[in-house]
């Protein structure tokens, strides 16, 4: 049996488990245990088309535009965009944990003007927030990962262009001439980690970000309720061009290398010639160990909640891993990040960049390349009044004396 045919028997199983049948459930015992997680669901086959909105668009804050949003997209797409993984509460955690740290703000320093300017791995950005990698934007938006691109480029920040994009890494980056790294989905074979990285160095990525914390899938189940699958006309951009068949390069993109360890991180770093961005890091020790084997930035993720549920908020994560890394390497965060408040909190507390996922495809959805505009400037405005408000002039004045101290994160 091929590697298709048996994987789209073990997703539909695995479907079926999850949402039973007309004659009752169907028995867990249906799903391969010993495989748990790690099926790729095969691509669907059926038309799809995201939003031709082309529109800035009115925010008055970064929760609403959800709803806004699911008007927009296909039903499908919109659940894969929105969902957390399990019961969704990693996802709620990442945004409540930021409502439990207080600002203490220190005016009468005479700010009136403020600098969001951030220097981080060589790329210099306009502000310290960026679009964190996003697999298939095509479900957003007829203008896929191109539209996005557009909108980081026109603010001054990057977009890390995900493994999963639909459009090819060479073509986000000729939307793109600004800075940008890439994200890497692991793939067992070593050749195709090579073209990739090969791929990527030439195209003007400048840094790599392996993601290390969705090696086994954990069910979303928003999705199988929706019976979702990727749709294979929106494309695959990245798949390996050393094949030929699509299906089969598709495959072989996916064809994740489960056993990831630190001499394939180490590998990827000698392979490229570039920096090396750990994505996914909740702990500690691992991001101690990141900064040990010679990676060069720790970047806290859980995945928006979509990976392993039941994990902590990331910036929940942030103040220990900050006091591991002592400063020798930058740390980047995500998950949860809506407000201007969370984005000085995560700052305060050590990060030097952050990454507003979901809400930029919902602007995208919702007007394209300058509806995701108009995310990131609100995004961006609101951070500068809260810096404003609290007295510090420059992204680096923002420290853990702008905080109310004895915080539980
Ligand atoms: C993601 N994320 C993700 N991460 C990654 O490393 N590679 C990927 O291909 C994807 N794909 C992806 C698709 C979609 C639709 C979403 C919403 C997210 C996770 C992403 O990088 C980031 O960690 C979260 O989106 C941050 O959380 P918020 O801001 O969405 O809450």
């Amino acid at each position: 049996m091929n590697l298709m045919r048996r994987d789209f028997l073990l997703s539909g199983s695995l479907a079926a488990a999850a949402i039973g049948s007309a004659n009752g459930p169907v028995l867990a015992q249906n799903a391969v245990p010993a495989e748990a997680g790690m099926q790729q669901p095969p691509p669907s086959t059926a038309p799809y088309e995201g939003s031709k909105a082309n529109q800035k668009i009115r925010i008055i804050n970064l929760i609403e535009i959800e709803a806004e949003a699911q008007k927009v997209i296909p039903t499908g797409g919109f659940g894969y965009i929105s969902s957390g993984s399990g019961a969704n509460w990693t996802r709620r955690e990442n945004m409540a944990a930021f409502e439990r740290i207080r600002i203490d703000p220190q005016p009468l320093g005479g700010v009136a003007k403020v600098d969001l300017s951030v220097e981080i791995l060589g790329s210099k950005l306009s502000m310290p927030i960026f679009v964190p990698p996003m697999g298939s934007h095509g479900l957003a938006h007829v203008t896929k990962e191109a539209g996005t691109a557009k909108a980081a480029h026109a603010v001054g920040t990057l977009m890390l262009t995900s493994t999963q994009a639909n459009l090819s890494m060479e073509e986000i980056a000729a939307n793109n001439p600004g800075p940008k790294w890439f994200q890497h989905y692991v793939q067992a074979d070593r050749g195709i980690v090579r073209e990739l990285l090969q791929r990527a160095k030439a195209a003007g990525y400048t840094a790599i970000a392996p993601t290390i914390d969705n090696l086994f899938a954990y069910p979303r189940e928003e999705n199988i309720r929706n019976e979702f699958r990727p749709p294979l006309s929106l494309g695959k951009g990245n798949a390996p061009r050393s094949i030929s068949d699509p299906v089969a390069a598709n495959a072989a993109l996916n064809n994740r290398k489960r056993d990831l360890n630190w001499d394939d991180l180490e590998f990827i770093k000698k392979e490229s010639g570039l920096p090396v961005i750990v994505k996914g890091v909740l702990s500690p020790k691992v991001a101690a160990m990141a900064v040990k084997r010679g990676m060069d930035a720790v970047y806290i993720s859980n995945h928006g909640g979509r990976s392993f549920d039941g994990v902590q908020a990331t910036v929940s994560a942030l103040p220990r891993i900050a006091e591991a890394v002592d400063g020798a390497v930058p740390i980047i965060l995500d998950g949860g990040i809506r407000r201007g408040t969370d984005v000085f909190k995560a700052l305060a507390l050590g990060a030097t960049i952050v990454g507003c996922g979901r809400p930029v495809l919902y602007g995208l959805a919702l007007g394209g390349t300058l509806g995701a505009q108009s995310v990131l400037e609100y995004l961006r405005d609101n951070f500068a009044l809260v810096m404003r408000l609290a007295g510090t002039a420059s992204v680096r004045d923002i420290s853990a004396e702008y905080l109310v101290p004895g915080a539980e994160v």
